[in-house]
């Protein structure tokens, strides 16, 4: 699959269904964020993968109200880091947008491998923390919930939320602008 399918391709798809997770999947999946550019090549992410059953319930029970669907993903990987694995320049710390980069590349990775690879940030991070045995000074950044496109019906709906469906909404350079003296959704 070329780069630019993949990007027309991924969404953020809630009605899933279950997949293998193998290490060679995630060995995969992590190569791709490896490749990812960072500054000075610091690779200031890690993951935590999470797919057996008992640490999944644990991940699951972290998870904010709204984002139930994400109890059919069959692996969860939280997105760790923190800032003394990157660059500081001047007030930029530059961890998290790295770790975004990563996050980018390995996305891009699972949708050519058919595989929903859904962000999220509605969880507690201290529950994570405690699920996955993380010290304290780390960054929980996101999670993203693994799964496959459910094709049946499904008791979780896609089509409730036409945002989230193609032809996805992009916005205008106008649009872009005006959010500059709006506060954004939380
Ligand atoms: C940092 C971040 C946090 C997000 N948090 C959530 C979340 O908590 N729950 C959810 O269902 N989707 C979450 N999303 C997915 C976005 O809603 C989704 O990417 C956006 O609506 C655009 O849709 P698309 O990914 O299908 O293009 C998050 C995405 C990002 C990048």
């Amino acid at each position: 699959m070329k780069v630019s399918a993949a990007i027309e391709k991924r969404r953020s798809f809630r009605a899933l269904e279950k997949i293998e997770v193998t290490d060679d999947l995630i060995k995969e999946l992590v190569n791709a964020s490896s490749l990812a550019p960072s500054c000075f090549n610091n690779q200031p992410w890690r993951y935590v993968f999470v797919r057996s059953p008992k640490i999944l319930d644990r991940m699951k029970a972290t998870l904010k109200k709204g984002n139930e669907w994400a109890y059919n993903g069959s692996c969860i990987a939280a997105v760790v880091s923190k800032k003394e694995l990157d660059c500081i320049i001047g007030s930029t710390e530059y961890y998290l947008f790295d770790s975004g980069i990563g996050v980018g590349q390995m996305i891009l990775k699972a949708t050519e491998m058919g595989i929903v690879a859904h962000i999220i940030a509605g969880f507690d991070p201290r529950k994570v923390k405690k699920a996955i045995s993380l010290p304290d000074d780390w960054n929980v950044v996101a999670l993203i919930i693994f799964g496959k496109k459910a094709k049946k019906k499904h008791e979780i709906s896609d089509e409730d939320r036409p945002e989230r469906l193609a032809p996805k909404y992009v916005f205008s350079i106008d649009e872009y602008s005006k959010k500059l003296n709006k506060k954004v959704k939380h």
